[in-house]
């Protein structure tokens, strides 16, 4: 089928992409000049292992290409893809405007019958004021659905993710458009779940947000495993083999980070608030996610007791691996606290440190672990790269200052430190 994708984030440019691998064609705009000139030449903005490659495949045999022209794609397709921002405003909600402008924009350029699907992530009853947009703008009455397809990928694996869905969600109030999103998925052979468009929309939020609360309920769990001297790994695992829990998304750390977890929690609760319901459990899930960080930092101050002068080294700044995502990392809050405490800090990152460069400042970036442990009082971990996973311990061991890991992704075993001689300490065991 012929399609277009508006917006070249890492939705807009996974879906794209891929779409094109399962045999559609698709033209994907962004109206940023320069992110599209430089798809042109095949290269991407982000860090995302697979994406470039199928990129230039595909645009090799003509699958795929790019244009800043809304006009030019609303043209040439029959259905358009809306993966635009929608960034939080101060008060949690999710900011609108650029879904407004793509849509009417759309509609304006409309010369028949189109099926508009929003992907990205939206507040309930958004794809009513798509609809209403639409309208508004349409030059003269012509037929169109709008259907709402939320999209799951994670950073680090959208390939493989888009590819491999748990489930692919439409939203839509007509045949015609649940059929057309059957035919544009048929090739992926994956359970298809049809809904009405507000319920699709609520499935995102939804499902971010309960995602998150696991996260925060294992991370309360580590608190009081702490307390007692249990260990929150075997506990996570004992709870994991109940298949109504399952094993994934219950490792205690310094907490979730991220462009969706922080934000679709923020905007559930805000359109909760709208919609007349206090969301209260949602409040503390964010409560506990940020006392995570708080704890993490009192970790490092009972350890080094004096902060200031002393040099602490980071292993990683992504939100978490397999990108080079810094937004909402929970390492730009402990680091500030760090730094404002008189700290100084070496750190590194696999894939992170250009876009870190641009957030933290007075670092000492370093081009491995081993110049981080370098003379530092400590070394902390904030990323569970596997190149972090595999340090070699001893050589660690023989350049730190004196021998300290504080480590917020619990990525090595407390009993098999202590032998190395370590001072190892991490969360919730
Ligand atoms: C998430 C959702 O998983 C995805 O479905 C949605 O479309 C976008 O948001 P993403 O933000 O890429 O994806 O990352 P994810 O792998 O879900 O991790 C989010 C955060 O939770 C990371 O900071 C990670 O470190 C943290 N996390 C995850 C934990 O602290 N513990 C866990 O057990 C799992």
């Amino acid at each position: 089928m012929k399609l277009a994708v508006i917006g070249t984030g890492y939705v807009g440019l996974t879906t794209g992409v891929c779409l094109a691998e399962i045999g559609h064609t698709v033209i994907c705009v962004d109206n940023d000049i320069q992110k599209i000139s430089s798809l042109k030449k095949n290269k991407i903005p982000i860090y995302e292992p697979d994406l470039e490659e199928l990129l230039k495949k595909n645009v090799k045999n003509k699958h795929l290409s790019f244009s800043t022209s809304i006009k030019e794609a609303v043209k040439k397709s029959e259905v358009i893809f809306i993966c635009v921002g929608t960034p939080p405003r101060e008060d949690g909600s999710a900011d609108l405007s650029y879904i407004e402008t793509v849509a009417s924009e759309i509609a304006r350029d409309m010369d028949g019958y189109r099926l508009i699907v929003d992907k990205s992530t939206v507040p309930v009853e958004t794809g009513e004021k798509v609809e209403m947009t639409i309208k508004r703008n349409l030059k003269k009455n012509l037929p169109f659905d709008v259907a709402s397809n939320p999209e799951f990928l994670r950073e680090g694996s959208a390939v493989y993710d888009t590819f491999n869905p748990d489930r692919v969600v439409i939203g839509v109030s007509s045949k015609k458009a649940e059929n057309i999103l059957r035919e544009i998925y048929k090739p992926l052979n994956s359970k298809i779940v049809v809904t009405d468009i507000k319920s699709a929309e609520i499935i995102k939020h939804a499902s971010n947000s309960f995602l998150a609360t696991k996260i925060s309920f294992i991370n309360a769990v580590s608190n009081i495993c702490e307390r007692c001297g249990a260990d929150v790994e075997k506990v996570a695992e004992g709870m994991g083999f109940d298949k109504r829990i399952g094993k994934t998304f219950l490792n205690a750390g310094i907490g979730f980070g991220g462009f969706c977890f922080p934000k679709d929690l923020e905007a559930f609760l805000w359109i909760s608030q709208k919609l007349g319901y206090q969301f209260d459990l949602l409040k503390n899930v964010k409560e506990i996610n940020e006392n995570q960080k708080k704890n993490f930092i009192k970790k490092i101050e009972d350890t080094l007791w004096v902060m200031k002068g002393k040099t602490i080294g980071i292993l990683g700044l992504a939100f978490k691996p397999n990108t080079d995502d810094m937004r909402f990392a929970p390492s730009i809050d402990i680091i500030n606290k760090l730094q404002a405490e008189g700290a100084k800090i070496k750190a590194y990152d696999p894939k992170a440190v250009e876009k870190a460069k641009e957030i933290l400042k007075n670092i000492i970036y370093c081009k491995n672990p081993y110049e981080v442990a370098k003379n530092s009082d400590c070394l902390v971990i904030l990323t569970e790269w596997d190149e972090i996973r595999k340090i070699d311990l001893r050589k660690i061991k023989k350049l730190l200052k004196h021998p300290i890991i504080i480590d917020g992704r619990n990525i090595f075993e407390p009993t098999e430190m202590e032998k190395l001689g370590f001072i190892y300490k991490s969360m919730g065991r």
